[in-house]
């Protein structure tokens, strides 16, 4: 049996700075500290369940889009964000955790995912808001992903970025189409996006001076930019295409700072994002009720598929 002694953590943790400086991939054989691991297992899954749980809000205008076209389309949509949640479980599966402890952690409530699929979607403008803000705000976040020193994660990623842009003009479309439409279209499309706006701002995590954990991420170079940088750079995105669209964003105080360049934004409403995130957002009891209903309901075609997994390796035994 191999041992391990001190000599050899400290040149294993030497080769990591090394790789790291160098601004070179980690990969899952490579020796990597037990927090890089824990904290990629934490940010990875929980980006996983967020994919998962994600659908829910949108899987509820299916049966009632507006065309066949627009159905065609939502569902598109709505399967890639199942595609991704299933490439991020395989992804963080290469960090030594299981798929099956990753969806316990889920469904008994011990895991987290992204508190902005605990709003509800009242309307139809609900599906233009999401597309445009929350998939916004995820290519924001997940573009300098791509970059990621794990290079699972990375590669993961560039392909769903390219996916993110897609659900994200569909979103802006659906929003524009409304928006061209009647007094009550367009009232119904400004009401969504008064909905979407700041919940999808707290999708960049609290501000930088109250986010512990980020320099290290930073350090690490899991993380590229702080989360006052990416929110900042969000909303610099939204501003000329929310002229386009002819909605209003609902940010009295949002303005230009010439001086710094950049856009100051609001005050950001943090009590309700903790809210949220502790448990007691609108929907958090039901998107975890649904999700543990179709865990379960589905059992049969894990069984059917583990069963004819091993049929084909006995066949090709033989
Ligand atoms: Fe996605
Ligand atoms: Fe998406």
């Amino acid at each position: 049996m191999e041992t391990t002694t001190d000599a050899d953590t400290t040149a294993d943790q030497a080769a990591f700075d090394a790789l790291i400086a160098a601004d070179a991939r980690i990969e899952p054989r490579d020796w990597m500290p037990d927090d890089y691991r824990r904290t990629l297992i934490r940010q990875m899954s929980q980006h996983a369940h967020s994919e998962i749980i994600g659908m829910q809000p949108e899987a509820n205008w299916i049966t009632r889009a507006p065309s066949l076209q627009r159905k065609a389309i939502l569902m598109a949509k709505v399967q890639d964000e199942a595609g991704h949640g299933l490439y991020l479980y395989s992804a963080t599966q290469t960090l030594g955790i299981t798929r099956d402890e990753m969806t316990e952690q889920l469904i008994e409530g011990r895991a987290r995912y992204s508190s902005i699929f605990n709003y509800p979607t009242p309307t139809w403008a609900d599906m233009g808001a999401i597309g445009w803000l929350v998939d916004g705000a995820a290519i924001c976040n997940q573009v300098p992903l791509c970059r990621c020193s794990y290079a699972p994660y990375g590669r993961a990623m560039v392909r769903i970025c390219k996916e993110e842009s897609f659900h994200q003009r569909q979103g802006f479309e659906i929003l524009l189409t409304l928006m061209r439409g009647t007094e009550e279209q367009r009232r119904m499309a400004q009401e969504a996006v008064d909905r979407w706006y700041w919940p999808s701002l707290m999708m960049f995590g609290p501000p930088d001076d109250d986010s512990p954990n980020s320099a290290r991420s930073m350090a690490w170079r899991i993380k590229r930019f702080s989360n006052d940088e990416l929110r900042r750079r969000f909303v610099a995105m939204l501003v000329p295409q929310a002229e386009a669209l002819g909605v209003t964003l609902p940010d009295p105080d949002l303005r230009w700072d010439d001086e710094k360049q950049q856009y100051e934004l609001g005050e950001i409403d943090w009590t309700e994002f903790q809210e949220v995130l502790a448990g007691r957002g609108p929907c958090n009891a039901q998107r975890l009720q649904r999700r543990r209903e179709a865990h379960e309901e589905g059992a049969w075609v894990r069984e059917a598929a583990a069963a004819y997994a091993q049929k084909q390796h006995a066949g090709a035994a033989a």
